[in-house]
């Protein structure tokens, strides 16, 4: 029997009552089957809620890795031509190959050389504040830190990061299931404007190498092979938009989260130690990330449900990560929860590259801000949750705290 999620879920994905809240809509759809067919995007498809059925259509390449563009069209051409050379559309064998030079010059032990540069930009952030008493979690915090970071990576500028927020701005919603024909519309305008920034870029780097992961790119060669100039733009763009926008939902939804559980927030700050499940934690609990998509491509069996070749398969990771057959308490914010085997950073292939750097960034920022601040609050009773589906981003987090000594 085929559930269809329209019969089952009151709301659509874009009503209010989901963007506050998912989680009781995915509940209602796991509960009755973990594979739901429905018609709620432009592209008809399978929506998975359930742990095990996401892990093993992660794990099965015969699930591949795409967003179809609607109808090729002239509007939004740049768009499909930039998104078509991103590793993260990728398939085999061009996947495996794209993502074996990038990972080359986007290592952990590279990031973690960055460690001392992300500790003395979120010490600078919140010296800026520490006087008001107050601030933006979103502007004033989480957002400057991702872009100083990632543009101080790429060798971007420090002066020219100011770009980045109107750049994922409009680029986030043309890989987001809400997208309308405006969004990709004024994507494409954005990726033109951002092709010539980053093609500029690339070129001055050729003039006059220098250290940053831009000249890494256009360097590493992996037996006579070597990334193209499309693909050299491609990756940038990618991470300054796909990895900097989901950094910055990682640190706003954790303090959140916190801020929601006094007692939590308490815990974490009299025990430092625990910061490294505790992020891990606030990843599954407010996955910055909520959907992936795949699409089949031969008829395959899971859960006795056939997946017809051709069919869309939309990955509700946030689902997942609340999942009672995987978790135990899975709405309980745990920041000791051990085993926790989300999959915020996506499973297989694909797993994100940018994790590390995430992570690192997450957990100087949150340490530190417990550190340094006390008697954190909420300034507004309801924050605002952005109107996205494959991303859970809220509009701003505004706090107030009491100034403590450096
Ligand atoms: C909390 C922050 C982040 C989250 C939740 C996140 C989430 C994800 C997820 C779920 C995927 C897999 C998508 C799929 O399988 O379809 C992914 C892939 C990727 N992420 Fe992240 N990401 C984060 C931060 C970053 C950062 C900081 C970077 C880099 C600066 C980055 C770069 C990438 C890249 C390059 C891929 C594609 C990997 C591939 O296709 O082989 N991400 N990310």
């Amino acid at each position: 029997m085929i559930h269809d999620v329209n019969q089952t879920m009151p709301f659509s994905f874009t009503s209010p009552e989901f963007m506050q809240n998912p989680y009781p809509f995915y509940d209602m759809l796991r509960s009755q089957h973990p594979l739901h067919w429905g018609t709620l995007f432009k592209y008809p498809g399978w929506y998975v809620t359930g742990y095990e059925e996401a892990l093993t259509i992660l794990k099965d390449t015969r699930f591949k890795n795409r967003i179809p563009l609607p109808e090729t069209s002239k509007k939004y051409e740049q768009l499909k031509n930039i998104q078509n050379n991103m590793l993260l559309f990728k398939n085999e064998p061009d996947h495996k190959r794209l993502r074996l030079l990038v990972s080359n010059v986007f290592t952990p032990r590279i990031v973690e050389s960055y460690r001392p540069y992300i500790q003395k930009t979120v010490n600078d952030l919140l010296q800026q504040v520490q006087n008001k008493k107050t601030m933006d979690v979103v502007s004033d915090f989480a957002f400057p830190l991702a872009s100083l970071i990632i543009a101080k990576i790429l060798g971007i500028p420090q002066e020219e990061q100011y770009q980045f927020r109107e750049w994922a701005a409009s680029l986030i919603p043309t890989i987001d299931f809400t997208r309308s024909r405006k969004a990709l519309i004024n994507g494409n305008i954005m990726i033109i404007v951002l092709q010539d920034y980053f093609k500029e870029l690339i070129k001055k780097c050729k003039r006059s190498p220098e250290e940053g992961l831009i000249n890494q790119l256009i360097n590493e060669e992996q037996q006579g092979d070597r990334l193209t100039d499309e693909e050299i733009l491609a990756t940038c763009i990618l991470l300054v938009i796909a990895g900097h926008e989901t950094t910055v939902n990682l640190i706003s939804n954790s303090i959140l989260a916190l801020l929601n559980h006094p007692r939590q927030l308490m815990e974490l700050k009299g025990k430092p130690w625990l910061i490294e499940s505790a992020v891990e934690e606030f990843l599954r609990y407010e996955s910055p990330t909520q959907m992936t998509a795949r699409i089949a491509s031969e008829d395959i069996e899971i859960k006795q449900t056939t997946i017809k070749k051709g069919d869309q398969i939309y990955i509700l990771l946030g689902a997942a990560n609340r999942d009672p057959r995987k978790f135990k308490n899975a709405h309980l914010l745990d920041i000791t929860r051990n085993p926790n085997h989300h999959l915020a950073f996506g499973y297989g292939a694909h797993f994100c590259l940018g994790a590390p750097l995430a992570r690192l960034e997450a957990q100087l920022a949150i340490q530190t801000l417990l550190d340094r601040a006390d008697n954190l609050k909420l300034a507004a009773p309801e924050p605002q949750w952005r109107k996205l589906i494959g991303f859970r981003a809220l509009n701003e987090l505004p706090i107030t705290f009491d100034r403590v000594g450096i």
